[in-house]
């Protein structure tokens, strides 16, 4: 017994220390914390509780029985974030540069199916150089193991990545079809084939950095729905962003108590539209205003910001915002504006986050690129993604809303549950001028007669009141009573219930 405790010490310590000192210094000095460092910032001191610690590798080629390190290139456990059950796996770059061998996956699987049983998010801590070499094919097994449970908690438990080291080859999918991916700026990059592949076969020369970047994956392809600083910075806004998250599927989100007054008047919001329709303003502003204490959690901040998403709370709940920014592209949807809009919407349907669309939007966006692009088939997303939620849907158009674009934009035809209006909402099949220049052709050219057209027409379409009188706006509402309106109608929806005819599952246009 005394020499097994002795043993277990050992082996325990042997753990702790994974790759070595001189490795932890490695780390360190690349700006990058340790596995367990990692942890004991996103977890709640003290509630963490570590599986498979003497785990070991099986393998026996090049070498390898000789070296084996308890733990085996990977911390996994379960702990508190803010008090609520969260399920770990943090990879452990010293220990074979975190990479992933059959037994490493094991113990990453056992968690994700404990996630998945109980009922509790998973979090990842990516930091490695992907399949362990030695394996082979072994684990590329481990990795198929971890796909296939990535998708089967796939709108079960939230399952968010946080990308803090290498991430290269196939094990890049792992993240990919996670809900968030967070990276850490100039220390993790994710792709599928590195640099020197891809100066072979297409004599591209391209650093890490520039072709897996935090920057180029928030900022271009959108893999990316968040960027920090450093390690301590995504791991405390981590533990933030896990506040506006149920535990599961089954649960709604958490009730965040506040003193913000549901009331609260918001009298800048009555001049922020400007008078001519070709001005932009920020609809940030109106988000932060209109949530508990200013606060908006914004996802993809620098990714087709020609759309806005994030939470903010109303009522200390959770809503999910998507609104369209007047100030990029005039607001106009586009295809990577569509895609980042749908994919945020299908996420908070899942898990039961109640949605607030803010619409000031012209229209899709023309253009070869956009058509050659398949902007038919991403469009379609957002609009299919709206239209088969079931979440509470609360509306509120402030100015714009032509076309296709406000059926879109969680219009009442496709299951809106409350839609508002402002004064200053324009709801037509297009703006004044455009639907002159066609109707009244013939007239183009004679100045004064297109002027007098368009005024007609802007009295008669520009306005939030013919779609009211059908019932399509529940109400025109004055700006600076919006907070209260939207708590009361999201307050009244809470117990909403809708279900989708039985299917085995949609056929969404990917
Ligand atoms: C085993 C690995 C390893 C791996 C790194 N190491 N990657 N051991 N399998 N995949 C070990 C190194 O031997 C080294 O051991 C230690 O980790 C740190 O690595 P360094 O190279 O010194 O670190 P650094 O300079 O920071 O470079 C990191 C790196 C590089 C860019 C990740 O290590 C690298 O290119 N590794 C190989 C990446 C790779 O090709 N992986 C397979 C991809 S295919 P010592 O003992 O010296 O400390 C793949 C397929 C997944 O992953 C498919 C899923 C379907």
């Amino acid at each position: 017994m005394k020499g097994n405790i002795k043993e277990l010490e050992k082996r325990k310590e042997a753990a702790r220390l994974g790759g070595g000192e001189e490795r932890i210094q490695k780390q360190h000095a690349k700006g990058k914390l340790t596995a367990r460092e990692r942890i004991d910032i996103l977890i709640d001191e003290g509630t963490f509780e570590e599986l498979d610690t003497l785990v070991e590798h099986r393998a026996v080629d090049f070498g390898m029985e000789e070296q084996k390190i308890p733990g085996d290139g990977v911390v996994t456990g379960y702990g508190k974030i803010n008090g609520r059950l969260v399920y770990v796996f943090s990879q452990d770059f010293t220990v074979f540069g975190g990479s992933l061998s059959e037994t490493h996956a094991e113990k990453i699987c056992k968690v994700m199916d404990h996630a998945m049983q109980n009922g509790a998010p998973l979090i990842g801590l990516n930091d490695s150089g992907g399949a362990r070499i030695q394996e082979g094919v072994v684990s590329l097994g481990g990795y198929a193991e971890v796909f296939k449970r990535n998708v089967l908690a796939s709108g079960v438990v939230p399952q968010i990545s946080l990308v803090m080291g290498p991430c290269a080859g196939g094990a890049v999918y792992s993240p990919a079809m996670t809900d968030f991916i967070f990276m850490v700026e100039d220390s993790s990059y994710m792709f599928v084939t590195g640099p020197d592949v891809v100066k072979t076969v297409t004599h591209e020369e391209v650093s890490a950095e520039e072709l897996g970047g935090a920057s180029t994956h928030s900022k271009k392809s959108g893999v990316a729905d968040l960027t920090f600083e450093n390690d301590t910075e995504a791991l405390l806004m981590t533990r933030e962003f896990m506040s506006f998250l149920p535990q599961n599927n089954r649960e709604k989100p958490p009730v965040i108590e506040n003193q913000d007054p549901m009331d609260r008047e918001e009298t800048s919001l009555d001049t922020l539209v400007p008078q001519d329709p070709a001005k932009p303003y920020d609809m940030k502003e109106v988000i932060h205003k209109l949530g508990d204490e200013g606060e908006f959690f914004e996802i993809q901040p620098n990714y087709a910001q020609n759309i806005v998403i994030g939470f903010i709370r109303l009522n200390g709940t959770t809503v999910g915002v998507v609104g369209n920014q007047p100030m990029v592209l005039a607001g106009c949807l586009d295809i990577d504006s569509s895609i980042k809009a749908a994919r945020f919407v299908r996420f908070c349907d899942a898990f039961n986050v109640p949605l607030l669309t803010l619409v000031d939007v012209p229209g899709f966006m023309p253009g070869t690129s956009q058509e050659h692009g398949g902007i038919i088939k991403h469009g379609a997303k957002l609009l299919f993604a709206y239209a088969e939620a079931t979440v509470p849907k609360v509306t509120l158009i402030t100015r714009k809303a032509y076309g296709g674009a406000y059926d879109v934009m969680s219009s009442k035809h496709i299951r809106g549950d409350v839609n508002f209006a402002w004064p200053s909402a324009e709801i037509a099949v297009m703006g004044p001028k455009g639907a002159v220049e066609i109707i009244f052709r013939k007239d183009i050219g004679d100045e004064q007669k297109i002027q007098k057209r368009t005024e007609e027409y802007r009295e008669k379409f520009a306005n939030p009141f013919i779609a009211a009188s059908r019932g399509f706006i529940d109400d025109v509402i004055l700006p600076h009573r919006s907070r209260e309106k939207l708590c009361r109608s999201f307050d009244m929806l809470k117990d909403k219930q809708q279900t989708n005819p039985w299917r085995k599952h949609d056929n969404i246009p990917l």
